[in-house]
């Protein structure tokens, strides 16, 4: 990026919790960047750690929480050790975070002008007539051809799908150069969740802001990013351009098996029929192997996996956890093992 500095950069991030099974670490020794307009995708199964490496980024941590360890690098300065009022000032203007559930969410008693109006007050000094006009611009961006009705209404008064506009419409509010998207589509049908990620795509695009688009879904994370993080049981596990984990394949078996395991994955399973879902399950985080964490699930698996944590191997652009990884060739699809 023309040697422009790097947006944000996390090393070696570790989230450990106090919970009733003993300390769990959700979040292990994460690290990635994402430059300036990219569009980032962190996708993995359920409960493998995104939502909560998307909040440390704001900042949050849920109770129980010890400190955090490692760095969080935004514009170059460390928000694990800034002030809570310098925190509050990035979380409401650099970074803004876009919710899985818009229902909760929004302030049901409030109006949608009301709940944006607050934003400006609380982070400008704009004139009434000023924020009105942003507030209905912004609004108009997110795709509400009618933003003046949006703006009287309630949330209970607008659908799914335009509750998740305003909820965009108010990330968008103070031009933040980092937007975080966590399951963004989950509570929407298939349809209107297709219209959001285009939207989140082009608005992305125009604006040149940075996108986290966080989702257990590689079909969306196809749509909108640049690049890939992988993500099993609190750890990335691959890093990749998205055209090349999307077209050669993933190189972690996780990943392998996560594509597979969907529709669209089927040039990439075996000959005799399509892998419906990933066998077992994601390991208790109190309890996992000693080796690998995805040894017990993985076909590629020997002791070496199962004793022995892996070390990252990098290729190219991308970086892969794991002792065997599928030697795919650049570019060129390729059938599972
Ligand atoms: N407040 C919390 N207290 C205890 N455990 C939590 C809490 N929040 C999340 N976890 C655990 O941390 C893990 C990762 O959670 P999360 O980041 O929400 O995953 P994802 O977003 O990938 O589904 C899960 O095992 C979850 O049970
Ligand atoms: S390290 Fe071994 S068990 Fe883990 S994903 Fe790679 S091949 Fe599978
Ligand atoms: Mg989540």
């Amino acid at each position: 990026m023309g040697g422009e500095e790097t947006l944000l950069r996390v090393e070696d991030l570790t989230v450990a919790l106090e919970t009733r099974e003993g300390t769990i670490e959700p979040v292990k020794e994460v690290s990635f960047s994402v430059e300036r307009g990219e569009a980032v995708g962190l996708v993995g199964e359920s409960g493998s750690g995104k939502t909560l490496t998307g909040l440390s980024l704001l900042g949050l941590f849920p109770p129980g929480a010890k400190p955090p360890e490692g760095r969080i690098l935004f514009e170059g300065s460390d928000l694990l050790s800034l002030s809570p009022s310098r925190l509050r000032e990035i979380r409401g203007q650099k970074i803004s975070m876009v919710f899985q559930e818009p229902q909760s969410a929004l302030n049901p008693v409030l109006t949608v002008f009301t709940q944006m109006e607050e934003i400006y007050k609380s982070h400008t000094s704009l004139p009434s007539s000023d924020v009105r006009e942003r507030i209905l611009g912004r609004l108009r961006e997110a795709g509400l051809p009618d933003p003046l009705t949006v703006s009287r209404s309630y949330p209970h008064q607008l659908s799914g799908g335009m509750r998740q506009r305003v909820m965009i419409a108010m990330a968008l509010a103070l031009d933040p150069l980092l937007v975080i998207a966590d399951e963004p589509t989950t509570a929407l049908d298939p349809t209107v969740a297709l219209q959001i990620l285009a939207l989140l795509s082009r608005i992305r695009k125009s604006s040149g802001q940075s996108l986290l688009f966080i989702s257990h879904d590689l079909s969306h994370v196809r749509r909108v990013s640049d690049r890939v993080l992988l993500m099993y049981a609190g750890r990335i596990v691959e890093e990749a351009n998205s055209a090349i984990f999307f077209s050669a394949g993933p190189r972690h078996p996780y990943g392998r098996a996560l594509l597979a395991s969907r529709p669209e994955g089927a040039t990439l399973t075996r000959k005799d029929g399509p892998l419906s879902a990933i066998g077992g399950q994601v390991p208790p985080l109190w309890d996992l192997p000693p080796g690998c964490a995805f040894a017990p699930r993985c076909e590629r698996a020997d002791d070496l996996c199962r004793f022995t944590r892996p070390s990252w191997q990098t290729k190219g652009e991308g970086r892969v956890f794991c002792h065997h990884p599928v030697d795919t060739p650049m570019g060129a699809p390729v059938h599972a093992a």
